[in-house]
């Protein structure tokens, strides 16, 4: 947490921007209903989809970065943590995580919160780098040696976990080594 306050005020300066199309594709976006990030930092991706949705949600853990998220404007801020959300069950029609699932320390109970939040007929995006791939083990070994405490999973492991939530989860390629993993509530 500490980490990311810290790099919060440079954090958009070095990070890519989202791809929107790639999201409004993943998502079937425009859609009813409200979208929450979660770990959702600086709204770096949650901020090109607000147009799409009634309203966007940027949970994180990160104060500092949830400042940045509200600087964008029009962007709804809540501080907590992944496995304990402050939402009643079937608050959003969708769900995102984007390259922060390995930044939890309790990441069944992130995924599990995530799956509890989608209402039923709803869809979830889990963004994350594919640890079988060789620049991601470098990162994996880079943030060890930062002291991040991240943890990197397989593809298979991601889907597990939202398949233990009871829904089937597909696998896309996404960039920079990356892999999106989509699920829909059953209605
Ligand atoms: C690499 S950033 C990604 C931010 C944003 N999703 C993006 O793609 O730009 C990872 C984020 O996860 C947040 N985070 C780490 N642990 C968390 C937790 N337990 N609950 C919620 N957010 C957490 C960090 O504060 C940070 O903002």
């Amino acid at each position: 947490m500490r980490y990311f306050d810290f790099l919060a005020p440079v954090y958009d300066w070095f990070m890519p921007s989202a791809d929107p199309d790639m999201w409004i594709d993943l998502l079937r976006l425009p859609a009813d209903g409200s979208l929450i990030d979660i770990g959702g930092g600086t709204g770096r991706v949650g901020a090109e989809l607000r147009p799409l949705v009634r309203s966007v949600v940027i949970s994180d853990i990160s104060t500092g970065m949830l400042k940045g998220a509200l600087r964008k404007g029009a962007l709804q801020a809540v501080a907590a943590d992944a496995a304990r959300m402050p939402f009643q069950d079937g608050a959003f029609s969708r769900a995102i995580m984007a390259d922060a699932l390995h930044h939890f320390s309790d990441q069944e109970g992130a995924v599990r919160e995530m799956f509890r939040l989608l209402a039923p007929g709803g869809r979830l995006v889990i963004e994350e780098f594919d640890r079988r791939r060789l620049p991601v083990k470098a990162l994996a070994l880079g943030e060890k040696a930062l002291f991040m405490g991240s943890r990197f999973l397989t593809p298979s492991q991601i889907c597990r976990m939202v398949e233990a939530c009871g829904a089937s989860a597909s696998v896309r390629k996404g960039p920079y080594f990356s892999v999106w993993i989509v699920a829909d509530k059953p209605n």
